[in-house]
């Protein structure tokens, strides 16, 4: 008899900015050998320039458009895909999320983020600005939005990297096997 072979869970990352979404993607991507994309990539792509160019010369609104259209073009493909931090913050990514799990929420303090990302020249909504105090409530803001779409969280804070990618792991083989 032919073996039927389950339909692989295919993660979806999500998280502020500095968690760590596309670093641990890679290492998943390397493991499971499945494909990953980055959402911030395929945004650039579909603009034609890089992050801070979009926010500078159309706005954050432009950019939550083209966070949707690039979220639609690539949730229930079969790759890993790494989100930018702020892709929950429409109701619509929200519904495209919880229809395509497992999401999985890589959960950190301000605190630990801002020593991450202190500097970073690539991330606009950080741009003059104490990264601690925009951290903060970005994350008060955020946080019931990503646990309202996320099937496992994982705390960040203290945890390598390599430990994080192993529960995914694990959290992804259970889900085959129940
Ligand atoms: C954003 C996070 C960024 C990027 C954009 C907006 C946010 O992605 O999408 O600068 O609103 O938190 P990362 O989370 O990968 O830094």
């Amino acid at each position: 008899m032919k073996k039927k072979t389950l339909p692989r869970p295919h993660p979806v990352l999500i998280g502020l900015m500095g968690c760590g979404k596309s670093s641990i993607g890679r290492r998943l991507s390397k493991k499971l050998k499945m494909p990953l994309v980055d959402l911030d990539e395929v945004i650039v792509k579909l603009a034609g320039m890089s992050i801070p160019e979009i926010f500078a010369r159309h706005g954050e609104a432009y950019f939550r458009e083209l966070e949707t259209e690039a979220l639609s073009k690539k949730i229930g493909k079969k790759v890993i895909l790494a989100t930018g931090g702020g892709v929950v913050l429409r109701e619509i990514n929200r519904k495209l999320l919880k229809a395509h799990p497992p999401v999985i929420w890589l959960k950190a303090a301000p605190e630990f983020l801002a020593n991450r990302i202190a500097g970073d020249s690539n991330r606009p909504l950080l741009a003059n600005q104490d990264a601690l105090q925009k951290l903060s409530t970005l994350a008060e803001e955020r946080y019931p939005l990503y646990a309202e779409c996320a099937d496992l969280v994982i705390e960040r804070d203290g945890i390598k990297k390599n430990e994080v990618v192993v529960e995914i792991i694990n959290f992804l083989h259970k889900r085959l096997n129940t």
